[in-house]
Order: C-alpha cells, then sequence, then structure tokens
C-alpha cells in the first residue's frame, strides 16, 4: 500500500505572544492557508493555553490545527496551575506537544510521566506529538542513538499508531541556537527512529507514523530537511511566531 504521510508544519509559540497575537498571527496564517488551491501540509499552532481559545476561534473553518503545548496525566483534580486533556480536548484542541526538551530539563519530566501523559491524552482522543532528542555532551559522547532509543521506547505508549502520534527528532543542541542539524544527521536520525517503530508499532503504522524535525528550522534550511525520505515536517518555535517565515516554511514542503 502507497504511504501516505501528510507532512506536519507545527509551530510551538512556547511562552510568546499575548492576546492581540492570536488574531494577528493565527489570523494572517489562516487567510493565507484558505487561500491556497491544494493542501500540500497539515498546519498545526501551539500557542501558549489562554490563547488557544482565541487562536481556534482565528483559525475556524480554515483546517488550521490548535494544540497545547503539554497536558497533565490526570483528568481532573487538585492539580493546581495544570490543565487535563479532557478540558483541552474540549476547547476544540488537536495536539498535545509531549516531552519537549525544555519540560524535560526544567520542569524534570521524566519518561514516565510522558508516556502517562500521552496515555491519557489519547484516551480522550487528542493526537501527541512526542519529543525526543540528545543534548550536545551527548551526541559528543557518541550517546546520540542509545539516547533517543530510549525516550522513545519509555515514553511512547503501547497503543500507539499513525493516526494519534506524531515523532518530533529535536536534537536539544539545535533549539533556539541558530544551529540547524545537517540533512545528513537529520535523516541519520529519522531512519532509526522509524526502523525502531517498525518494532515498536509495528510496520504497517510505522510507515505511516509521522516523524517530523525541530530544531532551528526556517525558511532557508527548511526545503532541504523536508525533502528527506524520513522528515515529514518540522516543530518550530522562533520562526513560527514570524508570519512569513512560518508560511514559507510550509511552502517548502
Ligand atoms: P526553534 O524551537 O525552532 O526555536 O529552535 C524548536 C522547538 O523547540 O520546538
Amino acid at each position: 500500500m502507497a504511504i501516505t504521510r501528510l507532512p506536519l508544519i507545527a509551530g510551538n509559540w512556547k511562552m510568546n505572544g499575548v492576546k492581540k497575537h492570536a488574531n494577528k498571527l493565527a489570523g494572517s496564517l489562516a487567510k493565507r492557508f484558505r487561500n491556497q488551491k491544494k493542501q500540500k501540509f497539515e498546519m498545526l499552532i501551539c500557542p501558549p493555553a489562554p490563547l488557544i481559545g482565541p487562536v481556534v476561534e482565528a483559525v475556524r473553518g480554515t483546517g488550521i490545527a490548535v494544540g497545547s503545548q503539554d497536558c497533565h496525566f490526570e483528568n481532573a483534580g487538585a492539580y493546581t496551575g495544570e490543565m487535563s486533556a479532557e478540558l483541552l480536548k474540549s476547547m476544540e484542541c488537536k495536539y498535545v506537544i509531549l516531552g519537549h526538551s525544555e519540560r524535560r530539563t526544567l520542569n524534570k519530566e521524566t519518561d514516565a510521566v510522558i508516556l502517562n501523559k500521552a496515555t491519557t491524552a489519547h484516551k480522550v482522543g487528542l493526537r501527541t506529538i512526542i519529543c525526543i532528542g540528545e543534548t550536545l555532551k551527548q551526541r559528543e559522547a557518541g550517546r546520540t542513538k542509545s539516547v533517543n532509543r530510549k525516550q522513545l521506547i519509555n515514553s511512547l505508549p503501547h497503543q500507539a499508531t499513525a493516526k494519534n502520534t506524531v515523532i518530533a527528532y529535536e536534537p536539544v543542541w539545535a533549539i533556539g541556537t541558530g544551529k540547524v542539524a545537517s540533512p545528513d544527521q537529520a535523516q541519520d536520525m529519522h531512519q532509526m527512529i522509524r526502523a525502531e517503530l517498525y518494532k515498536l508499532v509495528g510496520p504497517a503504522e510505522a510507515d505511516e507514523m509521522r516523524i517530523v524535525y525541530g530544531g532551528s528550522m526556517n525558511p532557508i534550511n527548511a526545503r532541504e530537511l523536508l525533502a528527506l525520505p524520513d522528515v515529514d515536517g518540522g516543530l518550530i518555535g522562533g520562526a513560527s511566531l514570524i508570519v512569513k517565515d512560518f508560511w514559507s516554511i510550509g511552502q517548502a514542503v
């Protein structure tokens, strides 16, 4: 059967933007997305949590998806400041990013926590983007593959399918640094991840599961990265805050 992975161009706004950006940024993307002739890629915006509602309204009816940057592993309870997957689903979120390296480092999130969150998210019908990636120190020590393999095996739920899961390979040394993985480095890792997915979810799901690249992707390097056989889109931080840049990355698909 032919493989049909629709590239995913996902913007992770991180802790950037105030209310007016929801209309301005999301609104202009909505206009461009609506006007394009053929949908060559799926577009996703993950704003800070309080902007989810306004962004959902700004992109309504365009086909642009909205996602969260995190969720809790419980559906409700005494967890001040947290938000449940169920709540996000009710706010019309389609996706949730889990295990971003900033959360792994700053919030001490372990693979086990990410696995729990992903399991809960899948139960309520959210799609997960599970992030993995090595630090510079780990790469220099020759541990790139083992580190990524371990994160993937331990954070991916057993019930993961190509429909409910996207893997994001984000080398930590490339995030927000302007240092992007070379096409060879990216393809090498994406190929390894897909080979690992063959064992974890079976060949049929592994062939259809999208593996996106993240880390200093911009309109200049996007074309080369997105053309790689196992790179099925991008998770974009900095460049997703500039309409022109984010849109150009989509056009590079
Ligand atoms: P960057 O961030 O594009 O700013 O490097 C990517 C990410 O953290 O997802």
